[in-house]
């Protein structure tokens, strides 16, 4: 079945998503925007059902110990160190077709609604670079912070950004001095 796999990442103007295993923007908050990726991630579509986040180990253990696991969602770590899975984790892969096929189990099929890949950077990138239909929720975040970990630009030959969103906020944002703006790209090589 051919699933729309969701990406949602909030990026500074040189792609920088982390530093330190953080958010680049640390300690500042960006509440707003966390609400956002709480309402995308969480709501899902269809009834009775449960939305999935796609995670790689360093991104899970970035949320904070008494916010895991992401609640009302699903959530799967990606490792190909760990054994079992991370305390809190609801299922381990050890790679992202793995984690593909298992929403495809019998145990996972009927549950899953959407799903959300929710980082770090190689996941995104794998993500990007697939085939399939995909969609990125990118928060262009307009402020300059120092960054560690990166994703590729976005290739406009691959990704066509949508003039609206059903739920997205259009128009500059702004928190703490803080500006950005949330963007939907839609993939059109599939
Ligand atoms: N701005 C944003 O929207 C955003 C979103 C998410 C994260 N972040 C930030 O990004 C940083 C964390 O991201 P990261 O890129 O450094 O790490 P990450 O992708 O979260 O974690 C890397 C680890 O995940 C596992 N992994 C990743 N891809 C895999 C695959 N295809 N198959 C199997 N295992 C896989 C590997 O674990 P093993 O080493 O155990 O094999 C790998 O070492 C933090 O600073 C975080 O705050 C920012």
């Amino acid at each position: 079945m051919s699933r729309i796999l969701n990406s949602i990442v909030a990026v500074c103007p040189d792609m920088g998503i982390g530093k330190n295993g953080n958010l680049p923007w640390h300690p500042i908050r960006l509440s707003n925007e966390f609400k956002h990726f709480q309402k995308m991630t969480m709501t899902p579509l269809v009834e009775g059902k449960k939305n999935v986040v796609l995670m790689g180990r360093k991104t899970w253990f970035s949320i904070p110990a008494a916010n895991r696991p992401l609640k009302n969602r699903i959530n799967i770590v990606l490792s190909r160190e760990l054994k079992t899975a991370p305390e809190g984790a609801h299922y381990l892969a050890s790679d992202f077709s793995s984690a593909l096929h298992l929403l495809d189990s019998s145990e996972l099929e009927k549950q899953v609604d959407q799903v959300w890949i929710i980082g770090g950077s190689a996941l995104y990138k794998e993500v990007m670079e697939s085939s399939g239909p995909r969609r990125l929720f990118v928060t262009r975040v307009l402020k300059q912070f120092d960054c560690d970990t990166f994703i590729p630009d976005i290739n406009i030959n691959k990704y066509k950004l949508l003039p609206e969103f059903p739920g997205v906020p259009t128009g500059l944002q702004e928190e703490n001095g803080v500006q950005y703006v949330f963007e939907v790209y839609e993939s059109t090589d599939h």
